[in-house]
Order: structure tokens, then C-alpha cells, then sequence
């Protein structure tokens, strides 16, 4: 007949095993026989790495020992070793974990001299808990994951907005300029006619003038000949006469060019700007540098060394773009303290593709910026004077052009930025423009 003490030991929903210093098994519950399907005649006695031979022997042993010597008791967590003894699971969670995931104590049983005489192990089964808390790691990972991917979708829809914000200032500056290039059209346009009457009239004038000389002088009248002289000096009409003229052709020059620049700004600001077109890029180039003119006027000489280029395939006021963002950044690199400033726009074909090369001499990045240049928002400029999405923006066009850029600096020394496009576009990359 068993004690009531006894059959709670045998009973109790906890292994229990005892052992001596020599690791000779003393004592087990049925946790334990019935987890080994061995008797407890078979256990008792037993050598303790033998009967449990998938337990760490060397580290186990280093335990027990030390509890021995210090008289401590230690806790050995799932988290540490999931199944130091190799058991079923009592309430195996199928397809999860077949295995019994424990928690362990070691602790020291001391005799009337208060010297350790045995070491007791306990076992419970953690299994429940244990895959309870790896379920919840498992989703607190992926809702960290979740949550960085929304982060990512935030930061993109972020740069998307403001990438939109810049191409419709730009379609907005565009239209702007149409507008304005309309308006001084006509009155240029009459300007202009009256100008070709004005210095008609003008030779007319002049060569009457010449005949009434002839005249005077075939009359012979020294009073009126003397008065005359008098009268053309006074007012000095011969130079009057030859600068008329000189400031009429100048004028003309100058409202030539005006058209020219109206046409220049009517042509960049087209109205048709997401038209795939076989462009003339030095043309584009051209054009572009007369709307840049005026930032670029006293800061840079601007030298062009255009090489004979087929029409290329292109969004041209897309590409013009990129050429403003990349002259404007040139301009502001230069400065308008440097009184050499330079910027050289080479273009060249090659096999299939055109490349535009522009350079400046202005204060150059350095290696760290050098790649950052791209990514939106990154500017070294004071606030309110760049938005950093200049470089980002047109590195976006020249990737749906399946071409691509790229950049070369030395710092104090100046500048490259290389754009190269291919002549044709296939098919498919036109679709998504
Ligand atoms: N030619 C260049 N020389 C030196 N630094 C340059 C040059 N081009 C670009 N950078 C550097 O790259 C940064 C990013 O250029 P990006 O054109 O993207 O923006 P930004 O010019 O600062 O502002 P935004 O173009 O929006 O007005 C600039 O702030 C500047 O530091
Ligand atoms: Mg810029």
C-alpha cells in the first residue's frame, strides 16, 4: 500500500527523477516512465546517460556538478534548450511540434549534514506555452513586417506626389510660357514689319536727302550753300543719316531674335508633352539654352560641341527637362562669383544610341553626396532654393527612355553628368510612358 505522499509523487503532472553525485537515477514518477515506456524497476538504478542517452552529457554533467559543489539550484528555460529530454509530446500539436518543449529545474537535495547528497530534476511540459509564444512572434514578426512594407508604400506615395507636384509646375511654367510667347508674337510680328518700312523710308529719306545736296551745290549760291552746310552741322546729319541706318539694322537683329526666342519658348512648352517624337536633340539643347539664358547669363560661357546626331525617339519636352534641371545645377554650381565659369555641352551618336555630355568647371560634389545626388529630396542647397528633386526627377525620365545617366565629379574641379538615350524605343517601354 502506497503512502498518500508517495502516490502524489508517482502522480503529480510533473517528471521527477532523482539522481546521486554519480548520476546513478534513485527516483522517477510515472511523468517519467510513462514518457521512456520503461518500467520503473528498469530506470531505477540505472546510469543516467544511458537511459537518456540524447542528453547533453558533458554539459549536463558540468551542471549537476556545480550544483554539488555550490549547493545552487538552476533553471533551464524552453527558450534555452527546447527539449533537453527527448519526449513526446503529451498534447502534440499536430503539424507544429511533435516534440516536448520543457521547462527543467536541477536543484540540490541536502542531507542531515547538510551536504548534497542528491540532485533533483524536474520537467514540465511547456509545450502550450511555448507555441502560443512562438505563434505570437510569428505574427508580431509579420506585422512588423506589414508594417514596414505600408512605411515603404507611405515613402513612395510621398515621392510620387511630389515628383507630380514638379512636372506640373513644370507643365504649368510650360503653359505659361506659351502664353506669353503668343502675346508678344503679334506685337513683335508688327513691330517687326514696321521696322523693314521704317528703314525703307529711312533709305529713302537718305538718298533724297543726298540729291537736294547735288543740288545745292549745282546752284552755286555761296549764301544758300553756306547756310545749308550750317544747317548740317548743326544738326550733324551725316552722321544722323549712317546712324539711322546702323540703328535700324540693329534693331532689326534684335527683334529677329526675339522672334527667335518666342519661337524657341512656343516650341519647348509644346502643348502635345507626352507625344513620343523623333526629336532633334541638339535642336532641343538650343532651345533649352534660350530659356536658360538668363540664369546662366552672367555666371557661365556656355560652349557647344554638337556632333551629327539621327532624330531620336523621345518625350521631347520631358528630355527638355532634364536638360533645364541639369544647366540650371550647372549654373548654380559655378556660382556667380567665379569670374571663368564654364559649362560644355558635347553631343555624339553612338551605335545605338546618342549621348549628351554636359560639364561645367563650378565647385564639383564630393564622394559622399556623389550618391545621394539622385534620390529625392536630397539637396545641399538652403532651404527655399533647391527641393532636391531636380536630379531624382530626371534620372525618372531617363529610365523611361530606357537610357540611361550618370555622373563624374571632382571636387573644386567641376562636374559631368552623362545622359545617353537610345535613337528607338521598343514597344513595350512606349506603353507605360
Ligand atoms: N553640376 C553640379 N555640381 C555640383 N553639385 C551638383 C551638381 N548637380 C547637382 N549637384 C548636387 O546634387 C544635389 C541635388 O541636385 P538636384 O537637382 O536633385 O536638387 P537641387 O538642385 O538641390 O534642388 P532642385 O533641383 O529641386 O531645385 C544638389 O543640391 C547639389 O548638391
Ligand atoms: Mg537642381
Amino acid at each position: 500500500m502506497k503512502t498518500l505522499l508517495e502516490q502524489t509523487f508517482s502522480q503529480v503532472n510533473i517528471g521527477i527523477l532523482v539522481v546521486d553525485k554519480q548520476y546513478i537515477i534513485t527516483l522517477c514518477n510515472d511523468f517519467i516512465t510513462n514518457h521512456t515506456q520503461q518500467d520503473n524497476t528498469e530506470i531505477v538504478g540505472s546510469y543516467l546517460f544511458n537511459t537518456f542517452p540524447t542528453l547533453p552529457k558533458k554539459w549536463l554533467q558540468r551542471r549537476i556538478d556545480s550544483i554539488v559543489l555550490l549547493k545552487n539550484s538552476s533553471f533551464i528555460s524552453w527558450e534555452q534548450r527546447p527539449s533537453l529530454f527527448d519526449f513526446a509530446s503529451s498534447r502534440p500539436i499536430t503539424g507544429i511540434n511533435e516534440k516536448m518543449i520543457q521547462n527543467c529545474t536541477l536543484f540540490p537535495i541536502l542531507d542531515d549534514e547538510n551536504q548534497v547528497s542528491h540532485i533533483c530534476i524536474t520537467v514540465t511540459d511547456a509545450t502550450a506555452t511555448a507555441v502560443t509564444q512562438l505563434r505570437l512572434k510569428q505574427i508580431s514578426n509579420r506585422l512588423n513586417k506589414e508594417k514596414k512594407e505600408q512605411q515603404r508604400l507611405i515613402d513612395k506615395l510621398e515621392e510620387t506626389k511630389n515628383q507630380l507636384l514638379q512636372s506640373e509646375k513644370m507643365a504649368s511654367i510650360g503653359q505659361l510660357a506659351a502664353g506669353v510667347a503668343h502675346e508678344i508674337n503679334n506685337p513683335v510680328g508688327f513691330i517687326k514689319s514696321n521696322f523693314a518700312s521704317l528703314k525703307s523710308y529711312a533709305e529713302d529719306i537718305n538718298s533724297a536727302i543726298g540729291k537736294y545736296n547735288d543740288i545745292i551745290r549745282t546752284l552755286e549760291n555761296e549764301v544758300v550753300y553756306e547756310s545749308v552746310d550750317n544747317i548740317n552741322n548743326e544738326h550733324d546729319v551725316e552722321f544722323v543719316l549712317e546712324d539711322i541706318t546702323s540703328l535700324l539694322t540693329e534693331s532689326f537683329d534684335g527683334i529677329s531674335r526675339i522672334e527667335d526666342i518666342v519661337k524657341s519658348l512656343k516650341h519647348f512648352s509644346r502643348a502635345d508633352t507626352n507625344q513620343w517624337e523623333k526629336t532633334d536633340i541638339n535642336q532641343g539643347i538650343e532651345e533649352t539654352l534660350k530659356v536658360v539664358a538668363h540664369e546662366l547669363k552672367y555666371i557661365a560661357e556656355v560652349e557647344k560641341n554638337f556632333g551629327e546626331l539621327p532624330p531620336v525617339e523621345c518625350l521631347p519636352m520631358q528630355v527638355n527637362q532634364v536638360l533645364v534641371n541639369l544647366l540650371v545645377n550647372a549654373g548654380q554650381a559655378i556660382g556667380p562669383d567665379k569670374s571663368d565659369g564654364k559649362i560644355t555641352i558635347t553631343t555624339q551618336h553612338k551605335n545605338q544610341y546618342v549621348a549628351i555630355v554636359i560639364s561645367d568647371n563650378g565647385k564639383g560634389i564630393n564622394e559622399e553626396n556623389l550618391v545621394k545626388i539622385f534620390d529625392p529630396f536630397f539637396t545641399t542647397k538652403a532651404v527655399g532654393q533647391g527641393t532636391g528633386l531636380g536630379l531624382s526627377l530626371s534620372y525618372n525620365i531617363i529610365k523611361k527612355h530606357s537610357g540611361d545617366i550618370t555622373v563624374e565629379s571632382a571636387l573644386g574641379k567641376g562636374t559631368s553628368f552623362t545622359i545617353s538615350l537610345p535613337i528607338t524605343q521598343n514597344a513595350d517601354d512606349e506603353l507605360d510612358s
